[in-house]
């Protein structure tokens, strides 16, 4: 029988949640990224009410970071829905942020599939997924229900990660134990510059931008990140795929194989964030 991988399964969100410490909301490579998204996307010398949707939004990175932004802006005025699917992020964001009192604005979270968003038609000027949209089971509904509630001429910003480095270590480790090539269902969607550009334009954007950026992973040992990065849905749908009786073998090769990763460069996460307009 075929099993659900984890980064399908609100179960499997859920409890991560509350390894997005507050560290995680201050220096965790989302938040970086996130930061780097609303400078690229909202141009400085914005202006008016503006309506914004964080589709898959979790703890609230990218909130933390328009509120940080916008709350400087004298001529702005500005409304957040976030939403998420599993419910104990949306609980994590509203002790982080919905208490928040914010000077020129509101945030107002909610538990949605961000593939079918409870919003009407051309709700928002600003829609983002930021490594969010990735781990949908269809990447087109996401999208197509992100064009539907974003206004014509709106932007629309996404982040994914990149098959790269520190990701490849853990198919590769798989691998090497199984004896061939992940064959499973596609859990790294979206991750080349490429990918991106080709679904976000067969969804309905255009003039879509991209860039790959590069953060340094936190200065933690191999060991520890080995140990904390397992439990995220994304290397649990891996290791779900390797037969019992290999899983050892599995750890110790993926360990060995970012040991080698860190002697060669710093280990870095490589994501790709995306801009376009409807
Ligand atoms: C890697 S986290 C990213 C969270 C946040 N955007 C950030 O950058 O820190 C992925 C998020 O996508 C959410 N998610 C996954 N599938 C979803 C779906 N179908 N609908 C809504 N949210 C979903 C998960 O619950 C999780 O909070």
């Amino acid at each position: 029988m075929k099993t659900e991988l984890s980064i399908y399964k609100k179960e499997a969100w859920n409890k991560v949640s509350e390894l997005y410490g507050d560290d995680w909301l201050k220096n965790g490579i989302s938040f970086i990224c996130c930061n780097e998204m609303v400078k690229k996307s909202i141009p400085p010398n914005v202006n008016g009410h503006i309506k914004i949707l964080d589709n898959a939004c979790g703890p609230g990175s990218l909130p933390l970071n328009l509120i940080e932004y916008l709350s400087q802006k004298e001529n702005v005025t500005f409304t957040i829905d976030a939403c998420d699917h599993a419910s104990k992020m949306i609980e994590k964001l509203d002790r982080n942020l919905c208490s928040k009192s914010i000077p020129n604005g509101s945030i107002k979270s909610h538990v949605m599939d961000g593939q079918n968003l409870e919003f009407p038609d051309e709700t928002f000027d600003y829609v983002f997924s930021m490594f969010g949209l990735v781990f949908f089971p269809s990447i087109d509904k996401g999208l197509q229900s992100m064009n539907r509630v974003l206004k014509s001429g709106g932007t629309i910003g996404i982040s994914t990660w990149a098959y790269g480095g520190f990701i490849q270590s853990f198919f590769e480790g798989y691998r090497d134990a199984v004896g061939h090539e992940w064959d499973g269902e596609e859990i790294v969607k979206l991750s080349t510059e490429g990918e991106v550009i080709e679904a976000m334009e067969r969804n309905g954007f255009t003039d879509i931008k991209t860039s790959t950026y590069i953060t340094p992973m936190v200065d933690k040992s191999v060991e520890e990140l080995y140990y904390s990065y397992i439990e995220a849905p994304m290397f649990q749908s891996i290791l779900g795929g390797v037969p019992e009786d290999k899983a050892m073998l599995f750890e110790k090769l993926v360990i060995e194989k970012l040991h080698l990763l860190k002697q060669k460069r710093q280990l870095v996460n490589e994501s790709i964030i995306a801009i376009g307009k409807k």
